[in-house]
């Protein structure tokens, strides 16, 4: 056991990763849901972000003393998408969508915690390796908090949007010529050095804030615990936080059960779908390729507990081509909803675990849509032309494709085309 305000990340004696414990932590579960729900009538900041509002399972910081840094991160909704579940085989599905966070991303539910535990310790400068979501959070939220930005990204390797973000909050941005796990050893190597405050999810203060969105979740649903919760996997940050957040609040009676979780990976970039069906020992994957360049991550930190949420509550790791994934994404778009290519994942995963028989037609299923669809126009605009290609350069198929139509000015022409639209 190490005291809250020590900066460390990972257990000096056996390497595990640091997580955050609340001794003697009891709540009364009626009351507290109830309070809960009265916070969201409340203007006050921290009951209208969707991650403070459930501070009584944040006891890492008292909010009376210490301020936090909220940009009103969470409240993301629950999104019924009959076209989707159809797709993927079920009677229904609904999808939880992270990208209406404040920066687009799940982020923003770890990071609001990050930041305001890097606040709490004084820090001046904070730094994280990022495939562009974390870097785009923390280079919010540590503009906000009046802390300084180190961003360490993989050159070539993040999308546009994601990008634009980290410069236009002003974060110093390195784009180092290697892959997201080099750098991350590489940065972690440098915060013990420098004392620069990391903030990827080796963070244990970000897994806090990223728990709470199955908080918010089963809130959402009346405390009704799903069958299956499906959730991208890259790194490993969030299942590992999702499996810590109902853990808890089944010891605390706020629920009886867990749901099954599926974690899904890119099959260029899916070594925790290798090691959860041969077992043996954790293998990385050195040349990790994807075009989901969000989990496009070959050796995932935090691997040892995401396998025991995994395997604790019965779930499975399967992993998706690079066309699943473009399709998928394309019809989660034609729901009016739209994501980025690694939360499609999702989608691309129910579709296969349905057809295998392993997850039921009449399954109640939420899948967690991890970033917006605005994260990365470039692979939307190449899908939709034909135009996308795999890593290894073989063609993608634009199954869904819906190219812009080059019209000349002429009011004739356009209402002929217009009217001969959505026609067979
Ligand atoms: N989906 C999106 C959109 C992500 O940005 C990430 C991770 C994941 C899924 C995977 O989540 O790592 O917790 O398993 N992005 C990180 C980043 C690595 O740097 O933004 P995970």
């Amino acid at each position: 056991m190490y005291p809250i305000e020590d900066a460390i990340y990972t257990c000096p004696k056996c390497g595990a990763l640091i997580e955050a414990t609340y001794e003697g932590l009891a709540l009364d579960a009626a009351a507290t849901k109830r309070r809960w729900r009265e916070r969201r009538m409340s203007n006050a900041p921290l009951d209208q972000s969707g991650v403070w509002r459930y501070r009584e399972l944040l006891g890492f910081v008292d909010t009376a003393r210490h301020s936090a840094v909220t940009l009103r991160e969470g409240n993301t909704p629950l999104l019924n998408a009959p076209r989707a579940a159809a797709y993927g085989g079920l009677d229904a599905l609904v999808f939880k969508h992270q990208g209406f966070n404040p920066t687009g991303s799940f982020k923003d539910n770890g990071m609001t915690c990050g930041a305001t535990q890097g606040l709490r310790l004084g820090m001046k400068k904070v730094a994280c390796v990022s495939t562009g979501n974390t870097s785009a959070s923390m280079a919010a939220y540590a503009a906000a908090a009046g802390m300084t930005p180190i961003i360490f990204l993989p050159h070539g390797n993040i999308s546009y949007g994601k990008l634009a973000q980290a410069l236009e909050y002003g974060a110093l941005t390195l784009q180092v010529e290697a892959n997201f796990d080099q750098i991350l050893a590489l940065v972690r190597v440098l915060a013990e050095k420098t004392g620069i405050y990391l903030l990827n999810s080796v963070n244990p203060f970000r897994i806090e804030g990223q728990k709470t969105i199955m908080v918010e979740m089963l809130d959402q649903r009346e405390w009704s615990v799903p069958d299956w919760v499906v959730v991208p996997g890259g790194n490993l940050g969030n299942i590992s936080a999702f499996g810590k957040g109902f853990r808890e609040l089944r010891a605390m009676g706020f629920i009886e059960k867990l749901p099954r979780f599926a974690v899904i990976q890119a099959a260029g970039s899916a070594p925790f779908e290798k090691y959860w069906k041969e077992r043996g020992e954790f293998e990385a994957v050195r040349e990790p390729e994807t075009l989901a360049t969000a989990i496009r991550i070959g050796d995932p930190v935090s691997w040892p507990k995401a396998i025991q949420v995994v395997d604790e509550s019965n779930g499975v790791v399967e992993k998706v081509t690079e066309q699943e994934i473009a399709d998928a994404k394309a019809v989660v778009g034609q729901c009016g909803i739209g994501c980025e290519p690694a939360s499609a994942a999702t989608l691309a995963g129910i579709r296969k675990l349905v057809s295998a028989g392993v997850m039921k037609r009449d399954a109640d299923v939420v899948a967690i849509l991890t970033g917006n669809v605005l994260k990365d126009p470039d692979y939307i605009y190449k899908y939709h032309t034909g135009q996308l290609k795999t890593p290894a350069g073989a063609a993608i198929t634009a199954t869904f494709g819906n190219e812009p139509v080059v019209v000349p000015n002429d009011a004739a022409r356009i209402a002929e085309i217009v009217a001969r639209h959505g026609e067979a």
